[in-house]
């Protein structure tokens, strides 16, 4: 028998417990088989618990959640509880207090999903981005005085630190050169191959701009670069990237960028990739003893909760992104082809309700293939 996990579950709220519960079947389905155990318990922190106790993610919470292997997380958000509470109370303080300094967001089309993208496939559309996850304009650095009077003045500040650049980019320099460890990167010329290159890493800024923080990365990027001679650099500015995410996808490999810019270029990927029915994502600790937390990027989608209509597939791949940071690869390797199966031969649609199955019965399909 090999390792056994805790695993910290935090359904959520909306359907998120839904979603959670199907990811956790494909997960018993594949310790068995993979040779490793994971054990769970369940923790109710989410808007209901908010609203009952007025308590989003205590401090005692965070230290016991620092006994486990990994978090699974549903979805944070409920609509009698005003934005912001639960988002910063639970979400932001989970990534912030474990110090998940890492969002990795893969952005990938699987065969048989539809892309709004016209003319683009599969071969087209397979990226990640590696998110910031501890800094920029989230730390909550600002304020705002007059509130409510014509002299208001609200501030926000993005902020910086070269150790937290430093280590974003080490880890996506890392992930790069091990996402190519087998095949090189299929957008390299034959240049690139000749000169060693295996794989490319693109710094997203805005260094017109935002030339402080942006010049810091910039700077950080290509000092950090020259000791990795494999990698091919390249750089865009956030407002292209968008424009090339739509037009070119192919040319991105892995990016590399800022928490807010992260944010918001990483639902655009969800979308090209078929939308939030697909697109998981990890809040990574990479450092020893680093305890990580995984989630479908989608929100709690109330409307749709306790009707067994909301894909799972999000949640599945989030679960399959836990095994793999935990380095059950094989495992999470059978997960994704499991999907991909379900994905190419059983489901209409990945739209809630539209799929042609309920949210069980393709836990169930994506189970049965692992
Ligand atoms: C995400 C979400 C969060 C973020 C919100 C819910 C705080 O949009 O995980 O992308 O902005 O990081
Ligand atoms: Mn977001």
């Amino acid at each position: 028998m090999g390792k056994t996990y805790k695993i910290a579950v935090i359904g959520g709220d909306g359907t998120g417990p839904e979603v959670v519960a199907e990811g956790l079947k494909v997960l018993q389905a594949a310790q068995s088989k993979y040779g490793f155990k994971i054990e769970t318990q369940a923790f109710d922190f989410g808007g209901a618990r908010y609203l009952r106790t007025g308590e989003t993610l205590p401090d005692s919470a965070i230290e016991e959640l620092k006994k486990f292997d990994a978090i699974f997380l549903g979805a944070i958000g409920h609509p009698d509880v005003k934005p912001g509470i639960l988002e910063k109370g639970i979400l932001l303080k989970a990534r912030f207090a474990l110090d998940q300094y890492i969002n990795l967001r893969p952005v990938k089309l699987y065969p048989g999903v539809e892309t709004p993208l016209k003319g683009k496939g599969p071969e087209d559309i397979d990226f990640v981005v590696i998110r910031e996850n501890s800094q920029d304009i989230y730390t909550g650095m600002g304020g705002i005085m007059h509130e409510g009077t014509p002299q208001e003045v609200a501030t926000q500040t993005s902020v910086y630190t070269r150790f937290g650049v430093d280590r974003a980019l080490k880890y996506a320099f890392d992930y790069t050169r091990k996402r190519h460890a087998k095949s090189a990167w299929k957008g390299l010329t034959d240049a690139d191959r000749k000169a060693g290159q295996i794989g490319q890493l693109t710094l997203c800024g805005k260094t017109n701009v935002l030339t402080y923080v942006y010049g810091l990365w910039e700077r950080a990027f290509h000092e950090m670069g020259a000791q990795y001679g494999d990698i091919k650099r390249a750089y865009t500015h956030v407002d292209a990237t968008t424009m090339w995410f739509v037009k070119n996808p192919e040319w991105f490999d892995v990016i590399v960028t800022g928490n807010l810019f992260g944010d918001i270029i990483t639902d655009l990927g969800a979308m090209i990739q078929g939308g939030m029915g697909v697109a998981a994502g990890g809040n990574i600790n990479p450092d020893k003893g680093g305890v990580s937390m995984f989630e479908p990027i989608g929100g709690s989608a109330p409307k749709y909760t306790g009707q067994n209509v909301i894909n799972p597939i999000a949640a599945i791949c989030a679960g399959g992104m836990m095994l793999d940071t935990l380095g059950e690869t094989a495992a999470a390797e059978a997960i994704e082809n499991a999907v991909k199966d379900v994905i190419a031969t059983k489901l209409k649609s990945l739209a809630a309700g539209r799929m042609g199955y309920g949210t069980r019965e393709v836990g169930d399909l994506v189970a049965e293939r692992v």
